[in-house]
């Protein structure tokens, strides 16, 4: 059978067709328009995504036996607030990720209804980027809008809900809501009153592996796909890439190199850290992770690269830096949409800091990449200081393709960074999660151990590690230093 793994991003959506035994035999990606209305706000419209994911799966299925297809699954965007109206329209473009304009009402969730509460009813404390704070964002400044809601869904569960009929989501997405209670996998009574929200305007919870239903018939015809299909929950991105490599059971690591950068720590336990600085989520393998996320990575360099130098050659750009490592002067500060962890400051912004007369191209462009390397220290130091022992972990997302990038990280960490076969993390996730799904295999663990498979690794090398460890202690001070200033 054929299991079709489908990755909401953030730029683009990228759809993946498996085989049963975990062959990729083909990848589409469909590109979308993302719009900054106003400095630091990030939106796109969800009539984009499912055009795009039509097309895509048009493509993606026009030359295989389409009766083979039996399952499709997802990763997703987190945390993007859709609604829908009494008729199931949309209200207004998705407010997502990485849009800061929560400001006000994260203060208000933080320190008039108190990070205690917040954490005993979700396990999390309010972030910019977070869904809940974004409803109350839309009742406050758009009361027409908020009046109207009759469903709020998050990106790859509004294609779930089009592709199937069922207003669904997954336990490892909802936990990014703010809205429901990680620990006891249900909806938070608590924050669904101080979101002014009723239960049934939220989906329907499934853990990420289960079937929400069949293809909508309709659907299927213009596909020309079997009404058979099933469409599995899926997961959010994180979790799903954490799933296509291998990142299941107790204290494994992945870190995404995206638009956004992540560090992922799956755990059999349910763990919150002392200072929620870390997100303490769901898992799609029906477990928990813990998880540190900054708002811009890959996209870092993507800005520096096309924005600002002018280039899309980035592997050229990246030559004779290897040469140079641990001898860069110049630092960067990789907030250029604000930051999430551990900062929590959606006002944060990038800054270049270190330069002399000497500073070369290349000198800023290793400072790019140096940054966001730091930027993910910063979580690991979290999840060190909880007593979590991460021993290696391994990489995904754009940003792996880059052998210097991978090399750095090793180093900056002090830890084995390993590469796996695909580097369609949350895609091929999504198809691992439809295959389970579907009964092929017995569980999430069971189908990664089997598919998900090891080609590299890259070691860290003391004496360069040593040299790293000197300029992260430099790099910690500034971003205390100039926070003033944001
Ligand atoms: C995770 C997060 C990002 C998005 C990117 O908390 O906000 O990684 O999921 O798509």
């Amino acid at each position: 059978m054929l299991y079709i793994g489908v990755d909401l991003g953030t730029s683009a959506v990228k759809m993946l067709l498996m085989t049963a035994d975990g062959k990729i035999e083909k990848i589409v990606s469909k590109e979308y328009p993302l719009a900054f209305p106003h400095p630091g706000w990030s939106e796109q419209k969800p009539e984009d995504w499912w055009t795009a994911v039509m097309e895509g799966l048009k493509e993606l299925t026009s030359e295989c036996d389409k009766s083979q297809v039996a399952g499709i699954s997802f990763g997703g965007q987190m945390h993007g607030l859709v609604i829908l109206d009494k008729d199931d329209n949309v209200i207004r473009p998705a407010i997502l990720w990485n849009d800061g304009r929560t400001t006000k009402e994260v203060e208000y969730l933080n320190n008039v209804i108190g990070k205690d509460k917040l954490s005993q009813y979700t396990a999390n404390i309010a972030f910019a980027g977070f869904t809940a704070p974004k409803v109350l964002w839309v009742k406050e400044n758009e009361p027409e809008n908020f009046a109207k809601i009759a469903k709020i869904m998050l990106p790859k569960d509004y294609i779930a809900y089009m592709l199937s009929g069922v207003h669904c989501t997954d336990v490892s997405d909802a936990s990014g809501m703010l809205l429901f209670d990680v620990k006891n996998k249900c909806w938070s009574k608590e924050m669904m009153e101080i979101c002014s929200v009723k239960e049934e305007q939220l989906a329907k919870i499934f853990e990420s592996y289960e079937v929400v239903g069949n293809i909508k018939a309709d659907i299927a015809k213009e596909l020309g796909l079997p009404e058979t299909v099933k469409i599995i929950a899926g997961a959010g991105d994180n979790a799903a890439a954490a799933i296509g490599t291998g990142t299941v059971g107790d204290a494994m690591c992945n870190i995404s190199l995206g638009t956004s950068g992540t560090i992922f720590i799956s755990s059999k336990e349910f763990t919150v850290d002392d200072k929620n600085a870390l997100h303490a989520f769901a898992h799609s393998d029906g477990n928990y992770h813990l998880m540190g996320c900054m708002l811009s990575a890959a996209s870092c360099n993507k800005w520096w690269m096309e924005d600002i130098l002018k280039t899309k050659e980035f592997a050229k750009e990246q030559e004779g830096i290897e040469e140079k490592l641990g001898e860069n002067n110049v630092f960067y500060l990789p907030y250029l949409m604000g930051e999430r962890s551990p900062h929590n400051n959606a006002d944060a912004r990038a800054m270049f800091i270190g330069m002399s007369m000497d500073t070369t191209r290349a000198d800023m462009t290793q400072a790019v990449l140096e940054g966001v390397c730091f930027g993910i220290r910063d979580s690991f130091e979290v999840a060190k200081a909880q007593g979590i022992n991460i021993t290696k972990t391994k990489i995904c997302g754009g940003g792996a393709k880059s052998p210097l990038w991978k090399k750095m990280m090793a180093n900056v960490l002090g830890i084995p960074v390993q590469e796996i076969e695909s580097e369609e993390g949350p895609g091929y996730g999504g198809a691992i999660l439809a295959a389970v799904g579907c009964g092929e295999y017995a569980s999430v663990e069971e189908a990664a151990g089997k598919l998900v498979k090891v080609v590299g690794e890259v070691t860290p090398d003391p004496e360069l590690t040593a040299k790293y460890e000197a300029k992260y202690q430099k790099f910690k001070k500034i971003y205390p230093t100039v926070k003033e200033l944001f």
